[in-house]
């Protein structure tokens, strides 16, 4: 049987620099449709998508991030991933559910023959406060979210070799008799 899933997955590479070319809002909602169907903890759903199309906006959020921030400028859009911690129901896995659906993301992109990186948010600081603290500020993200990651979307500036076979870490495998 075809193993489609593996062909998209071994093209996803981290895409850090970016063209000039425009992601349609339909693109980025087919992604984002993607991206909702990803399994969380309990079914509860509480991973929430901040979508940013505007230069200057990105440029402040990546200065939200003190080291390595400015690796977002030049991207088209700028997706923030958030998870409703407040959810006593879903605090436990907030990690993994906001994970989980940034990797739906990633590959959803690839589809799209668009450019994606996931840059780190989580316990990394801002200029003043955390960056968590300062991108839901900049962005006026309800009280009871807490930013997980952002993953940055363009048109590919990059080419990288999609992984083969040999790239594989097959001794990560273990079939247990
Ligand atoms: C949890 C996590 C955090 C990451 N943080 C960053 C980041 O802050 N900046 C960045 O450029 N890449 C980041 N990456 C991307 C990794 O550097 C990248 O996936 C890795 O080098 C392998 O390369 P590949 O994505 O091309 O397979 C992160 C990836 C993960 C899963």
């Amino acid at each position: 049987m075809e193993n489609a899933l593996y062909e998209l997955a071994r093209k996803r590479r981290s895409v850090r620099r970016y063209g000039k070319g425009h992601i349609s809002d339909e693109v980025i909602r087919e992604i984002l449709k993607t991206a909702l169907t990803a399994p969380t903890s309990f079914g509860h759903k509480p991973v929430e998508f901040y979508v940013v199309r505007d230069q200057d906006l990105i440029r402040r959020i990546g200065a939200c991030k003190q080291m390595g921030g400015s690796q977002i400028n030049g991207a088209d859009a700028v997706i923030v991933v958030t998870v409703r911690t407040e959810d006593r129901r879903a605090a436990e896995f907030w990690i993994e559910d906001g994970a989980i659906a940034s990797s739906y993301i990633l590959l959803a992109a690839e589809q799209y023959d668009l450019g994606a990186c996931w840059v780190h948010i989580r316990n990394r600081m801002g200029q003043k406060k955390t960056s968590d603290e300062e991108i839901r500020e900049l962005l006026g993200i309800p009280a009871g979210r807490t930013v997980l990651n952002l993953v940055a979307l363009g048109e590919k500036g990059e080419a990288k070799r999609p992984y083969k076979e040999e790239d594989l870490h097959f001794e990560n495998v273990h079939f247990v008799e």
